[in-house]
């Protein structure tokens, strides 16, 4: 039976996009429930087009504890059994991290302990990485705990950052390689939900990522730096 995942977002939800496509004739799992903590997001208008059901949990100016019930209620629900952050901005529920520990994953557009915590997110990640004068970057997935970037990693892939990159250019190169990546961790963790003591799991994430179109050349433009 499909593996059933959440996926929690509060902005424009382009991995939840490359979710959806991924899993969308997938017979392993399926995204089942997009859940997102601000009510424009965009995360939720792609839910809705994709007919998979959304619901904005508010979560500003509220006791954590009703966050909370609201999550486990609609996870219960929806039978979810695996949730992807896919550019949550929040920190999830202790209660919710518990009932999903080495359930629950984020992916981070950075190589994570390196650009981490509180406060990097999206372009400040970027910024501190072109500040920092760092030749290479990349993405990460890793588990979920209840402190921000710190869960422990489950697959890294590395992006070049070259001689002129700004942040805009920086952060479209590692989100197209989190698209590639984050669908691969996903759906490897679901498959392991179903056959735990498989040894195909994470493997297959760098056999297949290592595979994929076009990250070879990413990477061999490595090679060109001086
Ligand atoms: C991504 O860069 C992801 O790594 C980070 O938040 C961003 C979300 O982008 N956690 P999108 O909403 O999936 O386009």
């Amino acid at each position: 039976m499909s593996v059933r995942i959440a996926v929690f977002a509060s902005g424009g939800g382009s991995n939840l996009q490359a979710l959806i496509e991924h899993f969308a004739n997938s017979d392993e799992a399926m995204i089942a429930l997009v859940v997102s903590d601000r009510a424009e997001a965009g995360a939720l208008a792609r839910a809705q087009a994709a007919k998979i059901p959304a619901i904005h949990i508010r979560t500003r100016e509220r006791p954590i504890d009703d966050v909370s019930a609201d999550m486990l209620e609609v996870l219960e629900d929806q039978r979810i059994e695996l949730i992807a952050l896919a550019g949550y901005l929040k920190l999830v529920p202790p209660a919710v991290t518990r009932k999903f520990r080495d359930r629950i994953m984020n992916i981070h557009p950075a190589l994570l302990p390196a650009f981490g915590g509180k406060g990097m997110f999206g372009n400040h990640v970027h910024a501190a990485v072109l500040s920092a004068g760092c030749r290479v970057t990349g993405a990460t997935v890793h588990h979920v705990d209840d402190r921000y970037d710190e869960g422990s990693i489950i697959a890294q892939w590395p992006v070049p950052v070259l001689r002129g990159d700004t942040v805009a250019s920086l952060a479209a190169r590692v989100l197209r390689m989190e698209h590639r990546l984050y669908p691969l961790a996903v759906a490897a963790l679901a498959r392991r939900l179903r056959a735990p003591d498989a040894t195909s799991g994470l493997a297959d994430v760098f056999r297949m990522a290592a595979s994929a179109d076009g990250i070879e050349a990413e990477m061999s433009s490595l090679a060109g730096l001086e």
